[in-house]
Parts: C-alpha cells; sequence; structure tokens
C-alpha cells in the first residue's frame, strides 16, 4: 500500500495503473475509519481492480461552530486498517492542495433544492462543502467508480444527482449502513457520546424502525407518524432535528402511489449529532 499527499504523486501511480488498463475505484472519507468505512472498501475492491481511499477532513463542509476542530483524527491507525483491508493507494492530501487559490477563492460546485431540505436545512453549507470536495477528488482521482454509505443517506442522494446533472464519467456504488449489534449505525462522532448516551443511541435507529413496520403495516399517515417518532425520540433524551419520510429515489415527499421510501431521522445525544435511516419498500 502506497500513501501519497500531493497531486503529483497521486498522478503518477494512476497513470501507471490506467496503461494497464486496470480500473479505478475511489472511497472518499473522512478518516478515523470503523467498519463502514471499510466496508465500503470491500465493495470498492469487487468494482476495480485498484482502490484508492482518501482521508481529509473537509473544511468547507463544517459550518461555523461544529466540530472541525474535535473531528477526530486518527491517521496512523487508518493506515493500518486500510493495509489489512487490501487497499492500494492512500491519498491524504493538505487543504492546499484540495483548495490551490485557498477556500475563499475555491470554485464551489452547489446542487440547489435538494439541499435545503433535511440535513441541509440545520447544516446550511454542508452539502456545497461536500459536491465541492467530492468534485475535486473525481478531478484528481478521475476514478471509473466511487463508492458511498447508505449511513448518510441525503449525501449520496445529493452526489448522485451532482454526478448525473454535470454528466460526470463515475459510477456510484452505494453500500448498506453497518451497524454494532444493537442497531446503532457505526459512526466517527459515536465517540463524542458519554456511557449513559451511548446506552440510548441505539434508540434512534429502533423508532425509524418502528416508524417502517407502520408503514408496512399499510399506514400511509405519514405525518402522524413523524411526529409520534419525535416525540418517542424526545423522551428518550434526545435533542431532535427530524424525522421525516420521503420517496428513497430523491427525497420527494411521498403519497399513496410511492413504492419505495426512507425513513430518515437526525438528532441530538449530548454533543453528538446521530443520524440515520430505513429503507421502506411497500
Ligand atoms: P465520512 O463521514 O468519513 O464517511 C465516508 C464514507 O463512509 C461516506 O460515504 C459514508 O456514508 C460512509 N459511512 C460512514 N459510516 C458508515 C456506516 N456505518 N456504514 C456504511 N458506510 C458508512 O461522508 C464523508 O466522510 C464526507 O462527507 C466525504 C464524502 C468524505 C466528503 O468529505
Amino acid at each position: 500500500m502506497e500513501i501519497v499527499s500531493t497531486a503529483e504523486a497521486l498522478r503518477e501511480h494512476l497513470s501507471d495503473w490506467r496503461q494497464d488498463g486496470e480500473h479505478i475505484a475511489l472511497v472518499p472519507t473522512m478518516g478515523n475509519l470503523h467498519e463502514g468505512h471499510l466496508s465500503l472498501v470491500k465493495a470498492a475492491r469487487e468494482h476495480a481492480e485498484r482502490v484508492v481511499v482518501s482521508i481529509f477532513v473537509n473544511p468547507t463542509q463544517f459550518a461555523e461552530g461544529e466540530d472541525l476542530e474535535e473531528y477526530p483524527r486518527t491517521l496512523e491507525r487508518d493506515q493500518r486498517q486500510l493495509n489489512r483491508a487490501n487497499t492500494d493507494l492512500v491519498f491524504v492530501p493538505d487543504v492546499d492542495t484540495m483548495y490551490p487559490f485557498g477556500i475563499d477563492n475555491a470554485t464551489s460546485v452547489t446542487v440547489p433544492t435538494l439541499t435545503d431540505d433535511l440535513c441541509g436545512t440545520f447544516r446550511p453549507g454542508h452539502f456545497d462543502g461536500v459536491t465541492t470536495i467530492v468534485t475535486r477528488l473525481f478531478g484528481l482521482v478521475q476514478p471509473d467508480v466511487a463508492v458511498f454509505g447508505q449511513k448518510d443517506y441525503q449525501q449520496q442522494v445529493v452526489i448522485r444527482r451532482m454526478v448525473a446533472d454535470l454528466s460526470l464519467p463515475v459510477e456510484i456504488v452505494i453500500v448498506p449502513t453497518v451497524r454494532e449489534d444493537d442497531g446503532l449505525a457505526r459512526s466517527s462522532r459515536n465517540q463524542y457520546l458519554s456511557e449513559d448516551e451511548r446506552a440510548s443511541a441505539p434508540v434512534l435507529y429502533a423508532v425509524l424502525e418502528e416508524v417502517g413496520k407502520e408503514i408496512r403495516d399499510g399506514r400511509r399517515d405519514f405525518a402522524a407518524l413523524e411526529s409520534t417518532a419525535l416525540a418517542k425520540l424526545a423522551e428518550a433524551g434526545f435533542e431532535t432535528e427530524y424525522v421525516n419520510i420521503r420517496n428513497a429515489s430523491d427525497l420527494s415527499e411521498p403519497d399513496r402511489e410511492s413504492g419505495e421510501l426512507v425513513v430518515l431521522g437526525s438528532a441530538w445525544l449530548g454533543k453528538a449529532r446521530l443520524i440515520d435511516n430505513l429503507i421502506v419498500e411497500i
């Protein structure tokens, strides 16, 4: 496994591989890797001969007052895990490599409307940071395939929309959410939880599952289901942001004709903002 931090060193490896006719899969991450990230690496392996993992805590997707400074950085441990997971290349750029003209002068990519909703309501500008950095990574790596997690449901919808809208020549692969035994979605931010909060954290997914069951049982009063779910989360000690039932394909509001739905939730427990989602086939 090679570790590179500059665009030039990256290009050298990539051009050798391309000359040999090998396909390249990219797994973008912010590091502090866990089983969720590693399942993306595994999926990447199944789609291409070469796997590149990027590790970059992207400042532009953190709003003022968010956890950019505290975000856990564990590069050595990440590298050991990636080595074991059979990664070919780890790209660990610095801010100047990703934003060569400076953050304030950076060309920005925005997917409108979709990003004003759900997490976008509570994290203004967040998705602009994500689409901007992902476009830059696509430009640098020019992957055939890029792998993202279902865990960040809105993020993957936004990225797929951007790729379709800009006709970017990359196939997007989505990997199911990896969970702890008690159902909590694996996340780098789970380590912000105290012991008591960690014990309550699985309630988020449990409540989404209850909503899913009600829908499968025939309930279509979505607004009522959403407010019951919010009340249950509040009772369990969460400070809730949203629980919403949406069409899975594009996050539009569902109606009685909808086929595949997604239940999405976001809530704070102490210092940790937890998000999760559940797909419901009807
Ligand atoms: P990060 O939070 O590090 O996540 C990197 C990738 O891992 C994302 O595609 C995310 O959906 C996926 N992932 C996280 N937890 C997961 C889990 N429990 N199961 C499966 N996949 C999981 O998402 C980002 O970084 C950034 O926004 C990024 C796309 C890298 C742009 O900066």
